[in-house]
């Protein structure tokens, strides 16, 4: 069987499931996410970045995370959201709409598209981040070289490419824990509170199957990218990667 995922419904599960997205997030993580985009967010805004771009950006919570971090120093940076999935990008502005009322971020703008074609002419960004998108772009995807060659594009020389992403942990009785959870709990409790299985299924699978920080340092070396820096968080379920264009 072709494991490729070419034909994958992916772009249909995640308009699906962009009502309870956050809130499943939120809940899995025990509220986690929400740190770790924080610091995915601080390095992006370290190399004082004036563009940013958020790919898949869902509903924009990174994009939103650096709006809010970016906002006391008073230079605003250009902000850029994009993704493939319209529902998703209507959270993501209706989201933005809703803090802007009540806190002065920089204004971001939401572009609709696909990574593997992007409207954005070569070294565009200063900075692109990713938080738990790059996996739908690279694991079992036939199209992977092509999405890391167009984010190696858009992306100017000396940029930095931040990537939060999950993580296969090293330590064999943490992953036993790590698998069960994502094998046994995540699919059934995200597929009951959102409505879709099939989705959360695939959610939970290539996070359990994706790549250890060994692995996907090698695969942005190979993309032409050098890397910065690596962590890992919560006990190496998590890496948050910076990486720049050589
Ligand atoms: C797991 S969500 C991550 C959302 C958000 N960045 C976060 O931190 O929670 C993955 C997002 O990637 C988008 N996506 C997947 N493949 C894509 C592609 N080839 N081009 C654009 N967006 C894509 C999906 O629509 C979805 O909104």
């Amino acid at each position: 069987m072709d494991k490729t995922r070419s034909d994958f419904p992916l772009k249909d599960y995640y308009s699906d499931i962009y009502s309870t997205y956050d809130r499943v997030n939120r809940l899995f993580t025990f509220g986690k996410d929400v740190t770790w985009r924080r610091k995915a967010a601080r390095a992006c805004l370290r190399s004082d970045p004036s563009s940013v771009l958020d790919l898949c950006t869902g509903t924009g919570d990174f994009i939103l995370e650096v709006a809010r971090l970016s906002a006391p120093s008073g230079k605003y940076p250009l902000l850029t959201g994009y993704d493939f999935s319209t529902a998703m990008l209507e959270e993501a502005r209706r989201k933005t709409d809703l803090i802007s009322k009540g806190e002065q971020i920089p204004p971001v703008t939401f572009t609709e598209g696909d990574v593997a074609v992007m409207p954005f002419k070569k070294g565009s960004f200063d900075a692109v981040g990713i938080t738990f998108g790059i996996r739908n772009l690279v694991y079992e995807n036939s199209h992977a070289a092509k999405h890391l060659a167009e984010i190696y594009r858009v992306l100017r020389k000396g940029g930095r490419f931040i990537i939060l992403e999950s993580c296969k942990p090293e330590n064999r009785i943490w992953r036993f824990f790590h698998n069960f959870y994502l094998r046994f709990i995540l699919p059934y409790l995200g597929g009951l509170i959102s409505g879709n299985t099939k989705a959360y299924r695939y959610l939970a699978k290539s996070s359990r199957e994706y790549y250890t920080i060994t692995e996907m340092v090698a695969m942005l070396e190979g993309a032409g990218f050098g890397i910065v820096s690596g962590r890992l968080l919560f006990m190496g379920s998590v890496m948050l990667l910076e990486a720049e264009k050589k």
